[in-house]
């Protein structure tokens, strides 16, 4: 986990467009008299998707301006959550790398060895061709089906050095593989399928 900060290079100024402003707007108000700052990671999460996959800080002005929140509540949500990138990221993928216990014993050091190769040595640093850039992160909930990365929203389950590879070959053309298990399996279920109540016939006997 490293030290999160606000990138140095910011822009002097962050809007919503028409339509994000129309459903920031809708967002709040689905919160009762009192409770808009309820809606802070929402419009958080909104306004780094429109200012490509990361969020600068008049975006962060913005919001609690809009929320009634002071901007020091706004700046320790959006330097807490690693769902938020505080710098520029790639354009076609940011690789965050589950780096919790169970991914750990499943494999995940390898994984990050992929993303030293294939973007950059160091995390938060974008590859050469500004496409790529990854993070080691705490568990991202798919514990069952370790180790794993996510990228945007999506999660790449049961991986291999050799899966993540492919994974991120899938982004560079611009056909990234289905999110999920990247092994075929349904869920968490046990590799090869059920194990057990598997015959139904004696159910209830
Ligand atoms: S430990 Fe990796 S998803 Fe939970």
């Amino acid at each position: 986990m490293s030290v999160r900060r606000l990138d140095p290079e910011q822009p002097k100024s962050f809007a919503f467009t028409p339509e994000n402003l129309a459903w920031a707007e809708a967002t709040i108000a689905k919160y009762p008299p009192g409770k808009q700052a309820s809606a802070v990671i929402p419009l958080l999460w909104r306004a780094q998707e429109q200012h490509d996959g990361w969020l600068p800080e008049p975006a962060m002005r913005l919001v609690a301006d809009m929320l009634g929140m002071a901007y020091i509540r706004v700046y320790e949500i959006a330097t807490f959550y690693t769902m938020f990138q505080l710098s520029p990221v790639g354009k076609k993928a940011h690789v965050q790398v589950c780096g919790t216990t169970p991914c750990m014993l499943r494999g995940a050091e390898a994984l990050v060895d992929v993303c030293k190769k294939k973007i950059h040595p160091d995390p938060h640093h974008l590859s050469a061709d500004g496409n790529f850039s990854w993070e080691e992160v705490e568990c991202l909930g798919v514990c069952a089906n370790a180790p794993m990365v996510q990228i945007w929203k999506d999660t790449y389950e049961d991986l291999t050095p050799e899966l993540l590879e492919k994974v991120l070959d899938g982004f560079a053309t611009g056909n990234p593989p289905k999110p999920g298990s990247q092994i075929g399996r349904q869920a968490s279920c046990p590799k090869g399928g059920p194990t057990t109540l598997k015959d139904f016939t004696k159910a209830g006997k």
